[in-house]
């Protein structure tokens, strides 16, 4: 049955769900390394060896919603809740771009704090000053602000569907913003934006088939960046006593995806590097492509804590480690931190 999926790739490019269910469904040992390797062949064929490091700027973790599993949701009140100064922000993400990443990520839970305007400015003066790409998750608003933020300089966006079956969606999100989220998905894709979306492995009730359906949906909704990640149950949340998702089968989900949206910008995520931080390395020979490293500064990111335990991802112990394992990051990235090496004491021996 591997010879099966691999030659309907190779005849197709991409994966159908009943291939992808399959992959997903895989336990022996022996056949997922075969699966993985194949994914990894594909990636690195079609993508390189060079996996791509992008900054996350965690720049509030106020939030109006109310999501079973996240630990920044409203209802939780025993988080202390912070806002980083738009000036600051700005320092936070001249700094990344001088450390040599060249996609700034401004992520914060959802927070009218920040109006348009100042969203608008920040990532005008972001993408223009800075000269980097900007990428922005920030959750819902309107399609008037994105279309805004677009002309502003941002092209990308980050918009996790988190769930396709309507049931698990709506069973974890109380106010069952369900069909908006793919309506402001499919806009987001119209008005130009590379955007990426996501789902959550390891919700209440999901079965494989589920997942199954969150890569195929993504595929036909011509997502270019793939953020999957395993559930992390998290305290002082509805789901606090859940199990957490399976790293074994988040990297069944990464080759599934690999192999069915071969060019994507697939992180290996900062969810599965809690869980095991091993994972989250091994997932880039199984077919991811992207690591975030965290830029958000201390004093901020440890509240924001959208899961328990999450851990920082920092630049250089993260460059070090890629081009240990014999894979590559960008030019422009190493050599800039070639130039803090003295600073820091960065080597590639
Ligand atoms: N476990 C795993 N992922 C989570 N997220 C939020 N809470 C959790 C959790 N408990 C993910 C969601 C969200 C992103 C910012 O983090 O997918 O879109």
């Amino acid at each position: 049955e591997i010879n099966e999926v691999i030659d309907y790739f190779l005849k197709h490019m991409t994966l159908n769900y009943e291939k992808v269910l399959w992959i997903l469904s895989l336990n022996e040992e022996n056949l997922k390394e075969k699966i993985y390797k194949v994914a990894d062949i594909v990636n690195k064929t079609l993508n390189t060896d060079i996996v791509t490091l992008k900054g996350v700027i965690e720049f509030s973790n106020y939030c109006k919603k109310s999501c079973y599993y996240c630990g920044i949701r409203v209802q939780n009140d025993i988080i202390k809740r912070y806002r980083i100064p738009i000036d600051e922000i700005f320092e936070i993400a001249k700094n990344g771009v001088e450390s040599g990443l060249t996609t700034i990520i401004l992520q914060s839970g959802e927070d009218d704090f920040y109006s348009d305007d100042d969203l608008e400015k920040l990532i005008f003066r972001i993408h223009h000053e800075l000269k980097t790409a900007v990428s922005i998750s920030i959750g819902e608003r309107s399609k008037e602000a994105y279309k805004r933020f677009r002309n502003a300089g941002a092209s990308k966006v980050l918009l996790k569907h988190e769930a396709i079956n309507r049931k698990i969606f709506e069973d974890v999100h109380p106010d069952k913003d369900y069909d908006l989220r793919i309506e402001l998905l499919d806009y987001l894709v119209e008005l130009g934006y590379i955007t990426g979306s996501g789902n959550i492995i390891g919700l209440p009730g999901q079965t494989l088939e589920d997942i199954a359906k969150d890569i195929i949906f993504m595929k036909e909704h011509n997502i270019k960046m793939i953020g999957m990640g395993p559930f992390i149950s998290t305290h002082n949340t509805p789901l606090e006593n859940l199990e957490n998702g399976s790293a074994e089968l988040t990297l069944n989900a990464y080759a599934a995806t690999r192999l069915t949206i071969p060019f994507a910008q697939m992180p290996a995520t900062t969810a599965l590097g809690t869980i095991d931080r091993n994972y989250q390395f091994k997932a880039l020979n199984c077919g991811c492509n992207v690591i975030m490293v965290n830029l958000t500064p201390d004093e901020y990111r440890e509240n924001y804590n959208i899961y328990d335990e999450k851990i920082k991802v920092d630049l250089l112990g993260t460059a070090q480690r890629i081009l240990d394992m014999g894979l590559k990051i960008p030019p422009y990235t190493l050599r800039n931190l070639f130039i803090k090496e003295a600073q820091y004491g960065f080597s590639n021996e």
